[in-house]
């Protein structure tokens, strides 16, 4: 089996930074690659003070995590990636954005490397066949906060070597993730089943079956979720969940992956969530209250 030595992640957002700070922990030199300096900075610096917090917190010595650190670099160029073993794309849900870069990334990476994606919904295929390399594609899928959740789903899609899929997959295992196996789907395992049960609490919140607050506590306390689900639109981002019903309604054409109209009008609004101040709750006071819709 193919070994990893260095791996290249495309984003250092949300999910971007979070992959990046579990594969220098786990030892393998990372470059990250960011559209501009100032995002990319922002996301380092992220990931720097995640790693200050593990020291503070006594569950990393200091000398591991400057260990940490020296494996982690950054860039803006595409082709600074060229000679890693592995790249991780975790961008925008945009299949073009995707594969503008997997197209560049193709010809300039080795004919080893392996490309892998962490879309929530589009399906690998699709990135894969804008490649020449749609045997070395796969999926990783890692969930937020990526340094916390222990799954992790490994893709192959109907193109994918085994000895690929094999490599992407004790990967996941090195980083002291749970990996497990999923066929090329758009939402794989997880978002299929996630995806409607945070459309359906909005209809149901949009229906006027019960308060925000309540469908959450409901949940939490119902069936021991650790959050409720519009705690969990707003951690995940509203304006990435309504991106990823539009992809999967286009797929399955089910009313049960579409966003609802209030979703569509939080995103117009800029209510994006937790990173944006304000979603399904306003974060801009302690606790966070949620928002007066008028119904
Ligand atoms: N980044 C890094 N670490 C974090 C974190 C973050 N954003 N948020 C919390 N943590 C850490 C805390 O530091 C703490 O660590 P410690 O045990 O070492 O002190 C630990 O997680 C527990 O945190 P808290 O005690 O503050 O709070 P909770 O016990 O409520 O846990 C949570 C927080 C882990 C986020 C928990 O609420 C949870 O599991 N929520 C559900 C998350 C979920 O469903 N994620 C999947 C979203 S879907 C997705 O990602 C797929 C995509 O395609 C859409």
């Amino acid at each position: 089996m193919a070994q990893i030595r260095t791996v290249g992640v495309l984003g250092c957002g949300l999910m971007g930074s979070g992959i990046a700070q579990v594969c220098v922990q786990a030892g393998y030199e990372t470059v990250v690659r960011e559209i501009s300096d100032d995002v990319l900075q922002r996301g380092l610096g992220g990931i720097g003070k995640q790693l200050g917090r593990a020291v503070e917190k006594g569950k990393m010595g200091g000398e591991d995590r400057d260990a940490a650190l020296g494996r982690l670099s950054g860039t803006t160029e595409l082709s600074e990636l060229a000679s890693c073993d592995l790249i991780i794309e975790a961008v925008v849900e945009d299949l073009e954005v995707k594969n503008a870069m997997w197209r560049t990334l193709d010809e300039v990476c080795g004919a080893n490397t392996i490309f892998a994606s962490n879309t929530s919904s589009l399906t690998i295929a699709d990135m894969a066949a804008a490649t020449r390399r749609p045997e070395r594609m796969v999926g990783l899928h890692f969930f937020n906060p990526v340094p916390v959740m222990k799954l992790v789903e490994v893709v192959k899609t109907i193109a994918t070597d085994p000895r690929v899929f094999d490599t992407a997959f004790e990967f996941a295992k090195s980083l002291g993730k749970e990996p497990i196996t999923c066929k090329d789907n758009s939402g794989f395992v997880v978002n299929l089943l996630l995806v409607p049960y945070m459309m359906d609490a909005i209809r149901a919140l949009e229906q006027g079956v019960a308060s925000i607050e309540d469908i959450d506590k409901g949940m939490r306390l119902g069936t021991g979720y650790p959050m409720g689900p519009f705690t969990l639109c707003d951690f995940v981002g509203n304006d990435t969940l309504d991106k990823i019903g539009d992809i999967m309604y286009g797929e399955y054409k089910e009313k049960r992956y579409a966003s609802p109209p209030l979703l569509k009008r939080m995103v117009s609004m800029g209510y994006y969530g937790r990173k944006a101040g304000k979603g399904f709750y306003d974060y801009s006071q302690e606790p966070a209250r949620p928002l007066e819709l008028g119904i």
